[in-house]
């Protein structure tokens, strides 16, 4: 049954906007993406979103409902009272373009800064061999659609846009340990983690994993394990003392 539903949506860009309050019609069974694109046909033709599938699988239509980071195609209105306004804002962490559109390049240079697969050099393609345990353990991670809400709620930048160089957030941390627990990778990633893509500045906080819409453990399986590895590295007796004997 349709009913008129109360959207408050962030309007405006990089210098400034403002919260404008719509009613727009709205039908059992959608989500607020519904809404957003019945504003844009029905009374705001220049409102800026970015989607894609509107299936919950391109990460492109995240932004924030009532404060919470959510996918716009993936928040269903029967989780909404019909009297509640439905507060829609864009990602805090990165710049706004216009509207609900976000400048998200943060995160292609903190992607750029890792580098890729490295199997050993006496490997050619197709002879990889691996234990399935170890491929499942990637699979999890290999879930992840780069919506980048993890990124948008860590604290670390969240309000703290001075970190940003130091910190690659916990999706392309969570990218590391992907690499540092493959087998067949070759590249040492732990002390690059601590000391380029900031692993230290986490404090398992967890609210990354909170808002993980393809319920990744980025906290549990990627971000402490790493953080065991690279404890047992820097902290490993043998290790500190080749360091203080070798490394002068
Ligand atoms: Fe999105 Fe989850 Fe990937 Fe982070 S880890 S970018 S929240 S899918
Ligand atoms: Fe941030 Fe997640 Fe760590 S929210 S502090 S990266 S556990
Ligand atoms: Fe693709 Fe929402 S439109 S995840």
């Amino acid at each position: 049954m349709g009913y008129e539903a109360k959207l408050r949506i962030w309007r405006g860009d990089d210098g400034s906007g403002e919260l404008r309050d719509y009613t727009v019609e709205a039908n059992e069974g959608e989500v607020v993406l519904d809404l957003i694109h019945r504003l844009q046909a029905t009374q705001a033709p220049d409102l800026a979103v970015r989607w894609n599938c509107k299936a919950g699988k391109c990460g492109s239509c995240s932004a924030e409902i009532n404060g919470r980071p959510r996918l716009l195609c993936m928040a269903r209105l029967s989780a909404f009272r019909p009297e509640e306004v439905i507060t829609v804002t864009p990602m805090r962490t990165f710049p706004v373009i216009r509207d609900l559109v976000t400048d998200v390049s943060y995160n292609y240079v903190k992607a750029r800064e890792i580098p890729a697969f490295t199997p050993p050099p006496e490997l050619e393609p197709g002879e990889y061999r691996m234990q399935q345990v170890d491929v499942q353990r990637a699979q999890e991670f290999r879930k992840c659609i780069e919506c980048f809400l993890c990124q948008n709620v860590c604290h670390v930048i969240r309000d703290h846009e001075e970190n940003k160089p130091a910190f690659a957030g916990p999706r392309f941390l969570m990218r590391i340990a992907e690499l540092e627990m493959h087998p067949l990778d070759v590249a040492d990633r732990r002390d690059a983690a601590q000391t380029q893509h900031g692993l230290g500045y986490c404090n398992i906080t967890k609210c990354c994993t909170e808002v993980c819409p393809e319920n990744i453990h980025i906290t549990d399986n990627a971000l402490i394990p790493m953080k065991e590895r690279v404890a047992d590295r820097r902290y490993d007796p043998v290790v500190w003392l080749g360091n203080k004997l070798f490394r002068r």
